[in-house]
């Protein structure tokens, strides 16, 4: 139960054990509902036993009812099955089955892996397990048990995340290593194709051929401390506290100290301003890249366009940002000129797995952006850089997002300098404020109190716009994607130029503007727009930094945030922008760490 805990956000509209019960016969427990639920269960019907699996379930084929739940069992209940990922050919499957005599119980795509493993089953689980996955077809991570075969369980992936903790005495499974870090620190990491048979004291690797598969353990650094709530309510706003120390680790060993030369204007090739330990594209291959393509979903995405202006100022590369869903099966203009950049917090998100493989297949280069070591993208790309968010938690990601500014700032500004396109004078600017990020997000987190009060004002309202041109049109996609997911208040992102094209004819009386104004070069246009929704009766909230007195003074509530180079300013200002989600979103009782429909790590498509 404490693993499910750590993985509860990957789903959570129902869950189930089923224990191998001292040795003699499977036992199944499983509820709709959360995880509590399944506890209370299990504290009416204790299932001693030293062997078992336990699954959260999200919903994709069927509802969240306790039928639907995981685990599911054969005809005779002799085998369990639990899965994660989607059987695209479950229907055909079923069919077959059913008209072989196997009766089902269940509405889902799952259901299908048990009778079929119980069709194949000859005395040899795992000979079973590998004859029933060839002939599905999708994505899976399953584990299996069997009642014949106390104190095993079997277990298979494709192209969903499944990992074995190798324990003293004792072996897991898991989805992720959060759940297994009370255990274990020593970690194998299983690849598509890979079949695991776990006992207590022994695991083997094979293919689907049965052919054996052998894999380093990785060792794991983190801590599970590190993802736990350390004091504060919530996650999500223990994750936006530790913005700081995350923007540092994700600058270390990184950004160059400065050295007087380049102070002065005399960069040569040996003092470079930015490493990438994980980037091995050479400077031939960099001038051989004609664009960039980003590749990624919700708010690894919204990175995505605030990178684009980045590495397109200092870089000069054009960038095309694309949400993943759409660019696989768009038949896009991408090819070995082109870069994909593959931004993903949890290196497992299948449309952005799918479109990776797209661009790759069409030619282009991989250079992923992830925050989880060992992760598909990670492994899958051929340059990498890792965040160093730590453990992110909460379903609305925000370390993760700033981490991902700061990292393809850091992208934009290698480019630029291999491509002897960075200005001295700009690089030591540019490099100075990524320097100063993590001190102006700790002066931006102290206007918490002053948000919370906002939040109060905010609470009851049923839309809000989020306007800005340039970067902060990107970060404003951002602000609005986190306040409608976890308050469920609708709110809209808008290039504050483009509102009088149609929607301003929704702005009334007291509706809630937030207006962004962190571009120097547009704050008189931002000004204009501001007034444009006020004379409508808007209640505007202005994010900028004091300097920007005009708009200061337009607004109607004012958060000043500390002055930072506008290149870099959507990770300072997006601060107030995730406090003001939280709180509205504790105000209006909401689940805030895990909204309703919603799942943390988005492995189906
Ligand atoms: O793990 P990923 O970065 O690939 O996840 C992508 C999105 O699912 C994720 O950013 C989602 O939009 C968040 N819930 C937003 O807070």
């Amino acid at each position: 139960m404490g693993g499910l805990r750590r993985l509860e956000y990957r789903g959570y509209d129902s869950a189930g054990v089923v224990i191998d019960k001292n040795n003699a016969d499977l036992a199944v427990v499983k509820t709709a509902g959360r995880l509590d639920r399944l506890a209370a269960a299990l504290e009416l019907e204790p299932l001693p036993g030293n062997t078992g699996i336990g699954h959260t379930r999200w919903a994709t084929h069927g509802r969240p009812n306790d039928v639907n739940a995981h685990p599911h069992t054969d005809c005779q209940g002799k085998i369990a099955v639990v899965h994660n990922g989607i059987i695209e050919n479950y229907q055909e499957l079923r069919e077959r089955l059913e008209a072989e005599g196997h009766s089902f119980r269940s509405e889902t795509d799952t259901e299908v892996i048990p009778h079929l493993i119980e069709d194949y089953y000859e005395g040899d689980l795992a000979a079973a397990v590998r004859r029933a996955l060839q002939d599905v077809r999708g994505s899976y991570a399953v584990a299996v048990m069997h009642e014949n075969h106390p104190g095993t369980i079997v277990a298979a992936r494709q192209d969903s995340p499944l990992i074995i903790g190798l324990g003293q005495g004792e072996n897991l499974l898991a989805s992720d290593i959060p759940a297994v870090l009370d255990y274990t620190r020593d970690v194998l990491v299983m690849d598509d194709g890979d079949v695991a048979v776990l006992q207590a004291g022994a695991v083997s690797l094979t293919d689907l051929d049965g052919h054996p598969r052998s894999r380093e353990p990785m060792h794991v650094q983190w801590d599970a401390a590190m993802a736990e709530k350390a004091g504060y309510p919530h996650f999500m706003l223990k994750e936006i506290h530790e913005q700081p120390r995350a923007i540092r680790d994700t600058l270390t060993g990184r950004l160059a100290s400065i050295p007087v030369q380049v102070a002065q204007g005399a960069t040569n090739g040996h003092q470079r301003l930015v490493r990438l330990e994980g980037v091995h594209m050479g400077a031939g291959e960099l001038a051989d890249v004609h664009s960039v393509q980003v590749i990624a979903c919700g708010t690894a995405a919204h990175a995505g366009w605030v990178g684009k202006h980045v590495i397109e100022q200092l870089a000069r590369i054009p960038v095309q940002v694309e949400v993943a869903s759409e660019f696989r099966y768009r038949d896009p203009m991408v090819d070995e000129h082109t870069l994909g950049v593959v931004i993903s917090q949890s290196g497992e998100t299948a449309d952005t797995l799918a479109g990776l493989r797209e661009a790759r297949r069409r030619g282009s280069r991989i250079l992923a952006i992830t925050n989880v070591v060992g992760s598909s993208v990670a492994r899958e790309a051929d340059d990498l850089i890792y965040t160093w968010a730590g453990p992110e938690i909460a379903v609305a990601s925000t370390k993760a997002y700033v981490t991902q500014l700061v990292t393809l700032d850091l992208l934009a500004l290698w480019m630029a300098e291999r491509l002897g396109r960075l200005e001295p004078a700009q690089g030591l600017a540019v490099a100075k404020a990524i320097r100063e990020l993590p001190r102006a997000v700790e002066q931006a987190l102290a206007l918490e109190p002053q948000v919370q009060a906002l939040a109060q004002q905010i609470r009851h309202k049923e839309h809000i716009f989020f306007l800005g041109r340039g970067l902060d049109h990107a970060l404003a996609m951002e602000g609005a994607l986190k306040l409608k997911e976890i308050s469920y208040i609708h709110a809209e992102a808008y290039a504050a130029g483009e509102l009088k094209h149609g929607t301003l004819a929704l702005v009334e009386e007291g509706t809630p503007v937030v207006a962004l104004v962190t571009q120097p070069r547009l704050a008189e246009k931002m000004v204009s727009n501001i007034r444009e929704v006020k004379a409508r009766g808007a209640y505007v909230i202005v994010v900028a930094p004091e300097s920007q007195e005009l708009a200061g003074q337009e607004a109607d509530a004012f958060l000043p945030i500390p002055e930072t180079l506008d290149l870099v300013a959507p990770a300072v200002a997006v601060v107030p922008l995730q406090l003001l989600a939280y709180y509205a979103a504790v105000a209006r009782g909401c689940d805030v760490d895990k909204p309703r429909n919603l799942a943390k790590s988005v492995t189906v498509e």
